[in-house]
């Protein structure tokens, strides 16, 4: 990653909270159909946490965020089995490529492995590729609110 960017926790008072909730409502909005973006936001706000579940990344430049990942306790309705979870993993198109999202994928791992999690999950449609690199295994292929995605595990060795 470039050396002119941060990679921050995202606290529930930041003022980033409403644009990357933004870039979320935008991205995955069809999954919560009727949700308005002020309802998102909030909801957005309340993973903000201060450590472990729930968390939100941002890698900035300068002033500005150009990307986000969030370790949540639950991001798959019907899978209430899993948890948790690394999700609305998301990267400004004009800053992809050059490993922002593989170094948030790294910060919420370090995150679920410092407050004692074993093994943690995601969802994608598309993005298996970029996660098996990162050390994802396939757990299971699905069909989730009209979708095909896979479930993705990573397992986490304990903290020395
Ligand atoms: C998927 C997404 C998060 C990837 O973000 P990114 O910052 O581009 O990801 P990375 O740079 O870490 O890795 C992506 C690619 O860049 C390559 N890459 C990594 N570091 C690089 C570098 N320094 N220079 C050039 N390429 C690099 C990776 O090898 C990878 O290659 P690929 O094109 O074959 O997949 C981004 O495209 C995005 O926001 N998409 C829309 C939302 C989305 O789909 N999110 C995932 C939901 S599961």
């Amino acid at each position: 990653m470039d050396t002119d960017l941060r990679l921050i926790r995202l606290g529930d008072a930041s003022p980033h909270v409403a644009t990357l909730a933004g870039w979320a409502h935008d991205e995955w909005g069809h999954l919560h159909p009727g949700r308005e973006l002020a309802a998102a936001i909030e909801s957005f706000r309340t993973d903000c946490g201060p450590a472990g579940v729930p968390s939100v990344f941002a890698v900035m430049h300068e002033a500005r965020p150009v990307g986000m990942a969030s370790l949540v306790a639950d991001d798959m309705s019907d899978r209430q089995d899993l948890t948790p979870w690394l999700a609305s993993v998301y990267v400004r198109p004009e800053w992809r490529g050059r490993g922002i999202a593989s170094r948030l994928v790294r910060r919420v791992e370090e995150e679920a492995q410092a407050h004692g999690h074993r093994r943690f999950y995601l969802y994608t449609p598309d993005q298996q590729a970029l996660y098996r690199r990162l050390g994802w295994k396939d757990l299971e292929d699905r069909r989730y609110r009209g979708e095909a995605v896979t479930i993705m595990h990573r397992d986490l060795a304990p903290m020395p």
